[in-house]
């Protein structure tokens, strides 16, 4: 069975955006799907002077491991400041020092959500523009706005955003069968 990968781009352990990303993996049919917490990762700050002394950390090992099992992603992405969160691009810079194909040349399904109005459209764009040369096969992308207006108790209830939200993962599916 087809092994997916599901991240929200957070460390906050109340994360929308890991909401997001929990409920378009489980619209997914017959692949087994894994959830990533960047909190399980415990790494310092990315700094190339720590990895000349020191070499690539343990825990960035883990990640990258734990990241390269998968045959396809789907990451949603928080937006702190109109980019990733530190989390976040911690983690992938320290990957991508392993990997520089961090995403495996694997199917990859970009969301993002916040509680305004833009949906994380600005981190969700630096993602589209970027993830193809580090190894993404995008497959789609899909912002939601407005998370608490359209979200509850773990699915979305306003079916115009659901209708497309499905839509992308018809395209993810595919792309795994
Ligand atoms: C430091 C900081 C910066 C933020 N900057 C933005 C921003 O640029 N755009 C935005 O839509 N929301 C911004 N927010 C609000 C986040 O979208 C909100 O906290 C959201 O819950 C983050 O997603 P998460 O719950 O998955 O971590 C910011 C929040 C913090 C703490």
């Amino acid at each position: 069975m087809k092994k997916v990968i599901v991240l929200g781009a957070s460390n906050s352990k109340t994360s929308i955006n890991k909401q997001l990303a929990i409920y378009a993996g489980s619209l997914l049919e017959n692949v087994a799907v894994k959830i990533l917490d960047l909190n399980d990762y415990q790494l310092p700050i990315y700094g190339m002077d720590l990895e000349n002394e020191a070499g690539i950390h343990p825990e960035a090992e883990k990640f990258n491991n734990d990241l390269q099992e998968a045959d396809a992603y789907i990451v949603s992405f928080a937006e702190h400041n109109g980019t990733y969160t530190v989390a976040f691009k911690n983690a992938y810079d320290w990957a991508s020092r392993i990997n520089a194909k961090v995403w495996g040349d694997k199917p990859f399904l970009a969301l993002a959500t916040s509680p305004g109005i833009r949906g994380g459209a600005s981190v969700l764009q630096a993602a589209v523009d970027r993830f193809p040369f580090m190894g993404a096969q995008l497959i789609g992308s899909f912002s939601l706005p407005s998370f608490y207006d359209n979200f509850n108790e773990g699915r979305l209830i306003n079916t115009e955003w659901d209708e497309k939200l499905r839509k992308e993962i018809d395209g993810l599916q595919q792309a795994l069968n």
